[in-house]
């Protein structure tokens, strides 16, 4: 049987891709290729939304290369977040260029490869990513699954890629959806991911006055104990009705990811967020207060052109007051094809950013340590997601996503259980199962 193995790059919409592919793959006969073994197929799902993780794939030529030399029937592909510019280079490297929303085809592009034919597709077929919606997926676990719900954005934050490698916002029609997390919660699933790059803007196309909050309503009456979650939000769209929604919610997570980027208005109107910092946060302020045990990430790009020292110390100022448990910061990083790589010079040097990141980071420690030690002597649900055979403990997660750890002869992977939380570090809580 021919086996593939697929390289994953991005966030959590990049992972449900992947595991689309691999059902695509699956139905079409390949097998997973196991650990060492070099794959009939390898695809690398790529993730533009920084210039490393796309240097990291350019580095991969020469592996590629020896592979081959190997089994001399691989194939390789790249799909996934991949912008113009590099689509046209990585026709070098790789056997198959194709756009994700192409994926129903990938069978197709398959025979061709096997006649021994390069293929680039540039452009997909317009119609192609409601198929998308429709493949089944080949969760990576069962407990915890994937749902695409929107696909691409139209903001055009200034320094994103994703309009650019995913096109504009396509919404999935809540039928669907909620067919495919019934669907998953009888198959075992514990976890329900919501996925879009703007989720909670999401709309029924077919009916514009069903909401974010209706369908978070629909999903959280699916009869089952499950969690669900979503990523990413948008801060405009967290009006009364969705706040009160997560205030009472029982299996919707209270767990929020919460994208600042920046602390000054005149940096977040260079981003085009279309937010002011007061905006932002009223509307954290009013989850933290009614939402029960609430917790929040955040993202921040830090060194974005002409962000000035003292616009700098405001962002960490605010991100002090704020406390996230979690944030993801990254280095600004010109992507071509951007407004903002068109616009402005990337006038911040590589240490300058550097200094920036470190030190936010450092922050990050503490304010996710404030955040883990509210828990301590509080007994919670947990999700287990891994055993740790040797050490005989358990990891998962909290309701509000927190990490947490706990000591485990038996292996309690996909099972709900409830922990006394005795200690508290900076990115994790530790326990000991309750009765
Ligand atoms: N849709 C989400 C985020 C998508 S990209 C939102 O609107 O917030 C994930 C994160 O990568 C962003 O939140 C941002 O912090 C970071 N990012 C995106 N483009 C970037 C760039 N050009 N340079 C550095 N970080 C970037
Ligand atoms: Fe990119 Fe902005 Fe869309 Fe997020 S909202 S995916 S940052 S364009
Ligand atoms: Fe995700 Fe990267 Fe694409 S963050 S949507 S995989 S550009």
């Amino acid at each position: 049987m021919k086996t593939y193995k697929i390289i994953t790059y991005g966030c959590q919409m990049n992972k449900s891709d992947s595991e689309r592919i691999a059902g695509v793959l699956e139905t079409t006969g390949y097998k997973k290729a196991i650990d060492r073994q070099i794959p009939d197929i390898l695809v690398f799902n790529a993730c533009s939304v920084r210039q490393s993780a796309i240097d990291r794939i350019y580095g991969q030529a020469n592996l590629i290369r020896k592979l081959k030399t190997k089994n001399y029937k691989l194939k390789t592909i790249i799909t996934g977040c991949v912008l113009p510019k590099d689509r046209q280079k990585f026709k070098k490297i790789f056997d198959l260029v194709f756009n994700i929303k192409d994926l129903k085809r990938l069978p197709v592009f398959l025979r061709y490869l096997e006649r021994g034919k390069q293929i680039i597709v540039e452009n997909s077929l317009k119609n192609e990513n409601i198929s998308y919606f429709k493949i089944r997926p080949r969760q990576e676990n069962r407990f915890s699954a994937r749902i695409p719900i929107s696909f691409g954005c139209g903001r055009f934050c200034s320094y994103c890629a994703v309009p650019y490698t995913r096109g504009l916002e396509i919404n999935r029609p809540a039928k669907d959806i909620l067919k495919e997390a019934k669907a998953f919660v009888t198959a075992g699933a514990k976890e329900i991911w919501l996925l879009g790059q703007t989720v909670s803007s999401w709309k029924d196309p077919q009916n514009k006055n069903y909401e974010f909050t209706d369908l978070l309503q629909a999903v959280e009456k699916i009869p089952g104990e499950f969690w669900v979650r979503f990523e990413s939000s948008y801060v405009l769209d967290f009006d009364d009705k969705l706040i009160n929604f997560l205030a009472k919610a029982k299996k919707v997570s209270n767990y929020v990811n919460l994208p600042l980027q920046s602390a000054t208005n005149r940096v977040l109107k260079a981003m085009n967020r279309r937010y002011t910092l007061e905006q932002y946060l009223k509307v954290l302020e009013k989850m933290k207060e009614r939402i029960p045990d609430f917790s929040f990430s955040t993202d921040i790009i830090v060194g974005f052109p002409g962000e000035t020292e003292k616009q700098f110390r405001n962002t960490y100022n605010i991100f002090k007051r704020i406390k996230p448990t979690m944030a993801y910061i990254a280095k600004y990083s010109p992507r071509p094809g951007t407004m903002a790589e068109k616009l402005f010079k990337d006038r911040i040097s590589p240490s300058q950013k550097q200094s920036r990141f470190t030190k936010l980071d450092k922050l990050l420690k503490q304010t996710a340590k404030e955040n883990m030690a509210r828990e301590v002597g509080k007994t919670l649900k947990v999700l287990v997601e891994e055993w740790l055979s040797t050490k005989k403990e358990c990891l998962g997660k909290t309701r509000n996503f927190k990490a947490i750890r706990f000591p485990s002869a038996e292996n309690l992977v996909g099972r709900f259980v409830r922990v006394t939380i005795v200690k508290a570090r900076e990115f994790e809580i530790e326990g000991v199962m309750a009765n």
